[in-house]
């Protein structure tokens, strides 16, 4: 399949270029386009022919639901049963941006976009070229991450051209995603509402307007089979490099001379060796391939290139990556659960005396 790419300007999208792409959309084509978390790759959600095209360009398990976007409040009555009052505050407060409300389907989704589901995740993004290439659409948007499923999702066309060239129809490049985690996943069918997935909008900001938010019990719990998340999504291994990944947790000296340990073991067996390390403490490693992920004090700099350095470890060869923990607060809560499921669960604990 060919492949167009267009270069569209965030803060002034040329609507002669995001019309082609609407066109493309309305007529079952699949178009890779930017929001403000990751890129979505898009099907018209009303055409079930094209939304199987999703599933089968990004290697996607049938029983994983998609997230449908709009451009307006006005477009959502249609797609669900109701919209419940806490629902309703919540979208006063934070759409359009990074929140995907879980809500009861209504008719017109057809059973493949919520995997046979009696309910929908609808989001309304922020990311002007996201809202104009919607609305020029006229049809809701089927949009999952434009990556290919179980690598790293994508945060700036070069990530999206380089696992998905040939398998959509049209690339839409407008720079990187501000935010760089995907949005927050919120079941809203519940009173009070439960996070299903950590994102772009954080606990406090949901308890602030619902008064209460529970987050799912699964967020950070075992891979086994018999276990089943609430967010279908959440049971895949996820975001993962080609190498093998690490968490290591614990004081920060304590942590540091952990990895520094293993970076030499590591090195001595041939080992290539990458650390993922915040501004703060990335001039402590000796010999490895160090990536700074950003200020540990402000997570959203983590947040904002996290899959850009996950991907640039697998570009530099790199075997296994240690990657300091980060605090599970604010946004830095989606941090630690996309790295949790990179590592596939693998958190290594230095506690006062030592690994445990
Ligand atoms: O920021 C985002 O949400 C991005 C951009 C493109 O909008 N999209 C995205 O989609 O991350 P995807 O498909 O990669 O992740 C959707 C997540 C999955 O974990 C899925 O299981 C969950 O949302 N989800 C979707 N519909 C659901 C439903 N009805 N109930 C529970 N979980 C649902
Ligand atoms: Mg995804």
């Amino acid at each position: 399949m060919h492949t167009t790419i267009i270069k569209v300007d965030r803060n002034n999208p040329d609507r002669d270029k995001l019309r082609f792409a609407a066109d493309v959309l309305r007529s079952g084509g699949l178009v890779a386009f930017p929001t403000e978390t990751v890129y979505g790759l898009g099907a018209n959600a009303l055409d079930e022919k094209a939304v199987y095209g999703i599933f089968n360009a990004k290697g996607r398990p049938s029983d994983n639901p998609l997230i449908v976007h709009i451009a307006d409040t006005g477009d959502l009555p249609r797609l669900v049963r109701e919209v419940p009052e806490t629902a309703q505050r919540l979208i006063d407060a934070y759409w359009p941006g990074p929140l995907t409300l879980v809500m009861k389907k209504s008719d017109v989704i057809p059973p493949r976009i919520t995997a046979g589901l009696d309910t929908v995740g609808i989001r309304m993004p922020s990311h002007p070229v996201a809202r104009e290439l919607i609305a020029l659409a006229k049809v809701p948007v089927a949009a999952p991450s434009a990556n290919i499923s179980g690598k790293p999702s994508t945060t700036t066309a070069a990530h999206v051209i380089e696992d998905l060239a040939g398998k959509v129809d049209v690339i839409i490049d407008s720079g990187s995603s501000e935010v760089g985690v995907e949005s927050t996943v919120l079941d809203a069918t519940v009173d009070p509402p439960v996070i299903l997935r950590p994102g772009g909008i954080t606990p406090e900001q949901v308890s602030r307007v619902a008064g209460a938010v529970q987050v799912d019990a699964s967020l950070f719990g075992r891979n086994d089979e018999n276990f089943v998340p609430r967010s279908p999504g959440m049971k895949y291994t996820h975001y993962s490099p080609e190498a093998d990944v690490y968490i290591v947790d614990g004081p920060m000296e304590k942590v540091v001379e952990f990895i520094n340990r293993k970076c030499a073991e590591n090195a001595a067996k041939g080992i290539k060796t990458g650390v993922l390390a915040s501004e703060q403490t990335m001039r402590q490693y000796g010999p490895a391939t160090v990536i700074c992920a950003g200020d540990r004090n402000r997570p959203e700099t983590v947040a904002a290139g996290l899959f850009d350095n996950l991907r640039r470890f697998d570009h530099l060869g790199v075997q296994v990556i240690y990657v300091e923990a980060f605090d599970a607060k604010g946004i830095g809560l989606a941090v630690m659960n996309r790295l949790y499921r990179a590592a596939g669960g693998k958190l290594i604990n230095i506690s006062g005396g030592g690994e445990t």
